[in-house]
């Protein structure tokens, strides 16, 4: 027994954020962001948090899947963003689909956080431990950067995307989880700072920082390397898969990724130009939109890639 993708679900705020326009609040221009990065516009949250997105990608989801939410046994959302310290947005996603029999929690990888929670559920449906499973992956990155740094402020958009998972037959055959904690400090963001009545400081709300080129060379080295491993362990080769949906951070790593694969760009599907980097959210808004536009048929094998702060990393191989 293993689990299948039986339906995908996405939802993006209206309010759409050109490079033209960030030009306007720090020291940039479009030429410079999308030569480096591919992303020409983003979509930012006005009122609604990560919450409310992952939630409208859930209903879109179970509604694509004719899945009822009293049917969830596990609900997991991938968000390095959550309203919340506690309760945990996947908490708060059951209460509003009123998914009375599930038991829900979230999973903190950053940009894998999808990756993870599908991972994750793979292994609970695998046990047979449950048999219908709710992925969501969404974040809100936009309250954690600093608009004044140029470096990081142009690379973010805000996104949920989520998938319907249930056991079958077939599905997804083979995953890779990995982390390097040593290199935590390559891409962070503090929630909050220290304070208390015993130091006298107030906590503050910390910032993205992110070391651009050691995250470039990181995920140029270690995501051809989980593709190649999910690859083997399946005694399939690159030509027999149909699509590598990677995480949309930038066009540039996903170039590079393609060019070790010796795969041509045509199977790395991307859509970063319009929603930017939407880190946990990014695989499954381009699955949804791949599944909705017909692109995706039964039988197509496809490899699903995260990369992130952590660092952490890892592919999931599926038949669709
Ligand atoms: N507009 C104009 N100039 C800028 C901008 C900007 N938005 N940001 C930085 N610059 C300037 C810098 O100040 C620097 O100027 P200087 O030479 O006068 O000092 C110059 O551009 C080069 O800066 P670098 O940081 O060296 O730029 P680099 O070529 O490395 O490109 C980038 C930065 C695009 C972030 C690159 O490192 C990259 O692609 N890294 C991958 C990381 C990534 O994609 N992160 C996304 C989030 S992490 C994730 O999703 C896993």
């Amino acid at each position: 027994m293993t689990s299948k993708i039986i339906g995908t679900g996405s939802y993006v705020p209206v309010q759409v954020v050109t490079n033209d326009d960030l030009a306007k609040i720090v020291d940039t221009n479009d030429e410079w962001i999308t030569g480096r990065t591919g992303i020409r516009e983003r979509r930012v949250v006005m009122e609604e948090g990560t919450s409310h997105m992952a939630v409208e990608a859930a209903r879109r989801a179970l509604d694509n899947a004719g899945v009822k939410p009293e049917e969830l046994d596990l609900i997991l959302l991938g968000t390095a963003s959550p309203d919340h310290c506690f309760p945990s947005g996947a908490c708060e996603v059951q209460g509003a689909l009123e998914a009375v029999n599930a038991c829900a929690f979230d999973i903190s990888a950053a940009c894998s956080g999808f990756l993870f929670a599908l991972n994750t559920m793979q292994a609970f449906i695998q046990a047979g431990i449950y048999r219908t499973g709710l992925v969501i992956g969404a974040d809100c990155l936009s309250k954690l950067v600093d608009w004044k740094d140029r470096g990081t402020c142009v690379l973010f958009g805000d996104g949920a995307g989520a998938a319907v998972v249930r056991a079958e037959d077939k599905g997804m055959t083979h995953t890779v989880m990995r982390s390097d904690g040593a290199k935590w400090q390559v891409l962070s963001c503090i929630s909050r700072t220290n304070g208390n009545f015993l130091n006298h400081q107030t906590p503050e709300p910390g910032y993205i920082s992110m070391d651009g080129q050691e995250v470039f060379k990181f995920a140029v080295k270690k995501v051809p390397e989980c593709i190649q491993q999910v690859i083997l362990e399946s005694n399939l080769s690159m030509d027999d898969i149909k699509y590598f949906v990677l995480h949309q951070a930038n066009y540039r790593i996903i170039e590079s990724v393609a060019k070790r694969l010796k795969q041509p760009m045509d199977k790395f599907p991307m859509n970063m130009d319009h929603y930017g980097n939407t880190s946990a959210a990014s695989v499954p808004i381009l699955l949804d939109e791949m599944n909705r536009t017909g692109r995706l048929k039964t039988g197509d094998r496809i490899v699903l890639s995260g990369f992130g702060g952590g660092l952490t990393w890892g592919a999931t191989l599926l038949e669709w």
